[in-house]
């Protein structure tokens, strides 16, 4: 097994890719309130974990999944087949397309940089359009070295003050933000813990150091919870 192999082993079966809640969707929805009738965009989406809650708000709408990763797609397509609202697509999320009422973007926007990815998905907003985000956050001044350890080689982490900076930086006003819940880290996991008992027995190395490296991901989030986590943002474009 490919050290690539056995890191889908994993992560290519969980449910979501990252932390989140149909509740947060609503909140952040609420904030935007997009056409009954308007299309939202899900900007690398994953597997599609919300692209039901997002549907919820534009009942007469439609939501697009977009995502780099071909399986993933591949895997919302099948789910998705008897809803023809949702429709999923191999893309990239620097040149989205479309004219969306919202674009939600979950523990993805740092692979192109807050600033960077908020300028690349403004000409892809219709007008009152806005932006959901989460974003790696400090939530002290001064993190732990657990709390530094929890994040790896991630620089562009900052602070609430850090993170609004790059907001405005890319020519959006933020209406909103509040720190992603420990319920939606647990949703996220809860079954990453079940899936690793289920491979720990016949794991080979490669996969055995992938499940070591995950469950140390985990303890060291419980450790630091306090200290970091994603901070949820909704902002518009000035
Ligand atoms: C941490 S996962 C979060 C997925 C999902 N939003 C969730 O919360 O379950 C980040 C996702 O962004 C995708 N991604 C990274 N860069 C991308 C790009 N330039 N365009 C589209 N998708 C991208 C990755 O393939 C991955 O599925």
């Amino acid at each position: 097994m490919t050290e690539e192999e056995a890191f889908f082993t994993l992560y290519g079966s969980l449910v979501r890719a990252g932390p989140g809640t149909p509740e947060e969707v609503d909140w952040a929805m609420s904030l935007l309130n997009p056409h009954p009738d308007g299309t939202i965009c899900d900007a690398g989406c994953g597997p599609g974990a919300d692209l039901p809650a997002l549907l919820s708000h534009v009942p007469e709408g439609r939501v697009v999944g977009i995502e780099a990763h071909a399986p993933f797609v591949e895997r919302m397509q099948a789910a998705f087949s008897d809803e023809p609202r949702i429709t999923a697509r191999v893309g990239d999320m620097a040149d989205l397309g479309g004219s969306f009422d919202a674009i939600w973007c979950a523990g993805a926007l740092y692979f192109l940089g807050v600033t960077e990815g908020l300028e690349a998905f403004k000409p892809s907003l219709a007008w009152g359009g806005g932006v959901a985000f989460s974003e790696p956050c400090w939530f002290t001044d001064n993190p732990s070295p657990a709390a530094e350890a929890f994040w790896g080689d991630y620089d562009g982490i900052t602070t609430h003050k850090g993170l609004m900076d790059k907001v405005w930086a890319a020519g959006f006003d933020p209406i909103g933000d509040q720190p992603v819940s420990d319920a939606a880290w647990e949703a996220y996991y809860t079954p990453m813990e079940r899936r690793i008992a289920e491979l720990r027995d016949d794991a080979g190395p490669e996969l055995s150091k992938v499940l070591d490296e995950a469950e140390l991901e985990i303890a060291r989030w419980r450790a630091a919870r306090e200290e970091t986590g994603y901070l949820l943002v909704v902002a518009v474009p000035r």
